[in-house]
């Protein structure tokens, strides 16, 4: 690095040419670094999203469409992310057959190694991140960058090592994320792989519209009566040692992403799994009063997680319903908006609002739960 006077230069030390800028505008206010009212940033950050899913859909539509011809043409494409961002992935994989009917390939970072013999030039592979400087997703992108892919990313830092390295970078524009667990940048990453699904079928409009109405109804749906409701079920579970989540289709997901909320901050140990995989198994673990959250959504799979949450009851489950219409099956219910397609946007928010009431009722910090960091830089 050269400095001359006031001027800043890089210098390629090898070829000696000079490294040319890349300028990037951050819309980031000091104030959206500070916690305001709040007591704690991840409280902030879930309140925050009634207005950041607004926010994330005004993307530039060309690069939406880009991405999408870049998917549709491409010889294979994944999606990588770690933790929550490889939920997130994952969603986005049933999303993109349930909207485009196109299969895309969801592996989390650290596992991605293992696919590499099916990489030629013409493969793709998109990195979600929020900080982008994840050490597994980062590798990812090294060994897909070797293999000659074309690199995209989704992500929250614009600045980060993910954003220099790829060929295209769609930014979530939630400002920053502090607490340690994800929660704006989960709905923001969600609502940019929906809109490419929907330019993929071909019907970017329609998809901007349905998250248009989510985001809306997300926006009603975050008042304090709300969140007292669900404070309520925290309390009245708050001494549990284990709970678990079902989901089905494009929530199944959204269950093992509820799952690591639950895990990382109120240290109970939580796990998701797809209804239908109960009987194989994990209902073994269903006691008198083990809570277990079925996700609903108002489409085909209903009828299926039902009847999957009515075995659980039948073993003396507890039942907390999250879901657009309630249903004797529920012990407890928690209604989120009918949100069609985005359902896994909406039906994560409550989830995230119980996690952190579990945290501090159970005297935890959500901000900063043990053994964790908020962006994980080794391998
Ligand atoms: C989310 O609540 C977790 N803290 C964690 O799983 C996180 O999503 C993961 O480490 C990936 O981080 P990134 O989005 O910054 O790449």
């Amino acid at each position: 690095m050269v400095v001359l006077g006031e001027k800043v230069r890089c210098i390629d030390l090898e070829t000696k040419k000079e490294i040319p800028k890349r300028t990037i505008e951050i819309h980031w206010s000091e104030k959206s670094a500070e916690k305001g009212s709040y007591a704690h940033f991840m409280m902030k950050e879930i309140m925050e999203q009634k207005t950041t899913i607004a926010e994330t859909i005004n993307q530039n539509e060309t690069v939406i469409k880009k991405v999408a011809d870049e998917i549709k043409n491409a010889f294979g494409t994944y999606l990588i992310g770690c933790g929550t961002a490889g939920k997130v992935c994952l969603t986005a994989s049933y999303l993109f057959s349930r909207v485009a009917k196109k299969h895309v390939n969801a592996v989390f970072g650290s596992e991605f190694g293992s696919h590499k013999h099916f990489l030629t030039k013409d493969s793709l592979l998109i990195a979600v991140s929020q900080s982008g400087e994840t050490a597994d997703t980062l590798e990812a992108m090294e060994i897909a960058k070797e293999k000659g892919c074309k690199l995209i990313t989704i992500v929250n830092v614009e600045s980060s090592t993910m954003a220099r390295m790829a060929d295209i970078v769609i930014p979530i524009k939630v400002g920053p994320e502090k607490a340690v667990a994800s929660t704006k940048a989960t709905t923001a990453q969600l609502t940019v792989l929906t809109q490419i699904a929907y330019a993929l079928a071909g019907k970017l409009n329609e998809g901007k519209q349905l998250l248009i109405a989510a985001a809306s109804q997300i926006n009603d749906m975050l008042n304090p009566r709300y969140e007292d409701h669900i404070k309520e079920l925290a309390e009245k579970i708050k001494g549990v040692e284990s709970m678990y989540i079902i989901g089905k289709d494009v929530n199944y997901p959204m269950a093992l992403e509820a799952a690591i909320k639950l895990q990382e901050v109120s240290y109970i140990h939580a796990e998701g799994f797809a209804g239908g995989e109960l009987k194989h198994g994990p209902i073994a673990l269903i006691t008198e009063g083990t809570p277990v959250i079925a996700i609903v959504a108002n489409d085909e799979t209903k009828k299926d997680i039902l009847s999957n949450a009515m075995e659980v009851k039948a073993r003396g489950g507890y039942i907390i319903g999250v879901s657009p219409e309630t249903s004797e099956i529920f012990d407890y219910w928690i209604k989120v908006p009918d949100a069609g397609a985005a359902s896994p946007i909406v039906n994560i928010i409550p989830i995230q609002i119980l996690a952190y009431h579990l945290s501090v009722i159970r005297q935890n910090n959500p901000d900063m739960p043990r053994n964790l960091a908020k962006s994980v830089t080794v391998k």
